[in-house]
C-alpha cells in the first residue's frame, strides 16, 4: 500500500541539494564581494581586522610597542631595505605626500617594518629610513616578532632564493600601506603607486 505522501514532492533531495547549492553561491559572492567593497572602499566598521599588539626594535635598538603610537595616526608598511624597486620607490612617495600634507604630516607616523629581520639589523634600518627624510621610523625585530606582527597585518612574505651564497636571496613581499587610527585601530588600505599627489590626496580624507 503506498504512503500517501510519496509523490507529494517529485526528488526533493534533488531540488534541496540546488537550492542549498545557489544559496551557497550566492553567498559566497556577497561575502567576497563585501570583502572587496570594504578593502577598496575603506569603509571598515569591523569588518577587517588588521593589525595589533607588537614589540619591536627601533633604529637604536629601543623597544617600541603599538601602544607607544598611540596618539597619532599611523602608517604601516612592510618591506626590507634590500628591496631593489618598490620598497624605497614607495618610501619616496610617502615622504613626498608627506611634504605635501604640509603641518598635517604631524599627525602621522610612518612606520616601515622588515619583513628581513636576518639582514635588517636596528643599524641598517636606522640608515636606510634616514635616507627618506626625518619622518620614517624603521623597525625590526626577532624572525618571531616580524612573523607575528606580518600575520597580524595579513602581509604576505616569502624570501626567493637567487644564488648559493647566505645572503643571495630576495624577499617577495605584499606592497600595501595601511593606516591606523591614533587609537590603532585600522582605517585604509593605501595605494602609494599612483604617485605621492593621489597618496597625499587620499591621506588628507582620511586624517580627521
Ligand atoms: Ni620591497
Amino acid at each position: 500500500m503506498p504512503k500517501p505522501t510519496e509523490h507529494i514532492s517529485p526528488k526533493p533531495e534533488n531540488g534541496g541539494k540546488f537550492v542549498f547549492g545557489v544559496l551557497g553561491l550566492l553567498f559566497a559572492v556577497l561575502i567576497v564581494g563585501a570583502g572587496i567593497t570594504m578593502w577598496l572602499g575603506g569603509a571598515t566598521p569591523g569588518g577587517l581586522s588588521i593589525g595589533g599588539p607588537f614589540s619591536l626594535a627601533d633604529g637604536d635598538g629601543k623597544r617600541v610597542t603599538d601602544r607607544d603610537l598611540r596618539g597619532k595616526f599611523m602608517l604601516v608598511y612592510f618591506g626590507y631595505t634590500f628591496c631593489p624597486d618598490v620598497c624605497p620607490t614607495t618610501l619616496n612617495q610617502v615622504a613626498e605626500a608627506m611634504d605635501r600634507l604640509g603641518p598635517r604630516a604631524d599627525r602621522v607616523q610612518t612606520v616601515f617594518i622588515t619583513i628581513d629581520p636576518k639582514r635588517d639589523t636596528s643599524p641598517v634600518m636606522k640608515q636606510y629610513v634616514a635616507s627618506f627624510g626625518p619622518r620614517i621610523m624603521g623597525l625590526t625585530g626577532t624572525e618571531a616578532e616580524i612573523a607575528a606582527v606580518a600575520k597580524e597585518f595579513r602581509v604576505y612574505y616569502a624570501p626567493h632564493r637567487t644564488g648559493d651564497g647566505p645572503n643571495d636571496y630576495t624577499m617577495d613581499h605584499s606592497s600595501v600601506l595601511y593606516l591606523l587610527g591614533p587609537d590603532g585601530t585600522f582605517i585604509s588600505p593605501l595605494r602609494a603607486d599612483a604617485g605621492a599627489e593621489q597618496l597625499a590626496a587620499d591621506l588628507a580624507k582620511l586624517l580627521n
